[in-house]
């Protein structure tokens, strides 16, 4: 390769101190993830749940008809939280982020289709389950492999753009051929068992509230939502180590250095540690102290490992984007105007999720009856499918 692939950032000039945008956007990418958490590693749990309930499990069945009723908003909290992070990685990454997706082409544009119909048939479960009836794990599965997709797509985008010595060489050249899978792959997957573990401890605090409605399903909810946060630790035990195996080696070295890298990279495992000890304990105890403080570590170790997965960017285009490239042409009121939007949206934002909240609050469980046939239910009002241990 001779000469730079990637011309300089934009001559006109950052609006706004670069720090600030970093920042921001690892804020709202944070954001973002929270509720990828429900959409992606949900519609696993609700999955499994799905298929262990048609086998007469009836508190798999009660689990998998409220989870898929959570799902369709998921989906829209991760849409709409995503908006952010992209701004700021276009004003920030945008030559890098551009040629990417450019590159990758119908496989980037098809994620939107492949949003679209995921969101009808988490819909169809969730609202019209009494008709999709025996169909609804199929579709749930359709329905959580596009959501995978659109997954695989950004973590593919992500590698590519962080690679601009890739571009010429494969796509243009003579020696052109796919983005390399091995980089993708372990990036997924890391990304895929993080959010499966979040969501298990979404399932798990959720099984502290109900359980002071119904100690019995209460308990039990807590216990599996536990049992996914242990299996997807224990997956993240190998996962983990073969992703940051397949980081240029110039980069471990400088995030080992220590400093802020070194920091986040020794606080993720320990706060994931600590949290799935903190949740195991309130699990068995079933006592709200230790399973707060479970969500508190695990959110915590999600955080660092974002600001990590941000460094890790930083290092890989320093070649490409020397320190100090950036301009600065500061706009001071479309950053006020910003900033007073931002929190109006946050703000927005919250009295949504109260009200989603407010309309997802289990009303009185309706005592179990022994009803034959009830699978397949709409969630609502009448018979509930009788509660049994599953
Ligand atoms: C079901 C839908 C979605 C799923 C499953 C999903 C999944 C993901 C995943 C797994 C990542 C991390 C990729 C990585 O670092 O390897 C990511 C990043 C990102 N997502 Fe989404 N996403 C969805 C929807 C959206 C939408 C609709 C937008 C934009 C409107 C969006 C914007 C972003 C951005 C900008 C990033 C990267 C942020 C950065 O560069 O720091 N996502 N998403």
């Amino acid at each position: 390769m001779t000469g730079p692939v990637v011309p300089p950032p934009d001559p006109i000039g950052l609006p706004a101190p670069p720090g600030l945008l970093q920042g921001l956007l690892v804020f709202t990418f944070f954001l973002h993830v929270l509720p990828l958490a429900m959409t992606v590693g949900g519609a696993v749990i609700t999955l499994a749940s799905e298929v262990a309930g048609r086998q007469g499990h009836g508190h798999h069945q009660r689990l998998a008809r409220e989870l898929a009723a959570v799902l369709p908003a998921s989906v829209a909290y991760t849409i709409t939280f995503g908006v952010a992070p992209l701004l700021f990685v276009q004003v920030l990454y945008g030559v890098f982020f551009f040629t990417s997706s450019i590159i990758l082409g119908w496989l980037w544009f098809l994620m939107i289709p492949a949003m679209i119909v995921a969101y009808y048939g988490l819909y169809l479960v969730a609202w019209f389950r009494e008709r999709v009836g025996r169909a609804a794990p199929l579709v749930l599965a359709v329905a959580g492999l596009l959501i995978l997709y659109v997954a695989a797509m950004h973590a593919k985008n992500q590698v590519l753009m962080a690679h601009p010595e890739w571009w010429p060489g494969r796509y243009f050249g003579p020696a052109a051929g796919p983005t390399p899978v091995l980089p993708v792959l372990p990036r997924l997957a890391h990304a895929f068992f993080g959010l499966l573990g979040l969501a298990g401890l979404a399932v798990s605090l959720y099984g502290h509230r109900v359980w002071r409605a119904d100690r019995e399903y209460g308990r039990w909810v807590a216990r599996s939502g536990l049992a996914w946060v242990l299996g997807a630790a224990a997956a993240q035990i190998v996962v983990a180590p073969w992703y940051w195996l397949t980081l240029p080696a110039p980069i471990q070295s400088r995030v080992l250095a220590g400093g802020l890298g070194g920091g986040l990279l020794l606080a993720a495992p320990l706060l994931a540690a600590l949290g799935v000890g903190l949740l195991a304990l309130a699990a068995a105890a079933m006592k709200p102290g230790p399973a707060i403080a479970a969500g508190v570590a695990m959110v915590g170790a999600t955080a660092a490992l974002v600001g990590l997965r941000d460094l890790v960017r930083q290092l890989a285009l320093l070649p490409h984007l020397p320190a100090g490239a950036w301009a600065l042409a500061l706009q001071v009121g479309p950053a006020v105007m910003f900033a007073v939007v931002l929190l109006a949206g946050l703000a927005l934002v919250g009295y949504l999720l109260a009200r989603v909240a407010g309309e997802l609050r289990a009303p009185p469980v309706p005592p179990p009856a022994p009803v034959s046939g009830t699978a397949g239910r709409a969630p609502g009002p009448g018979p509930a499918p009788p509660a049994q241990a599953g």
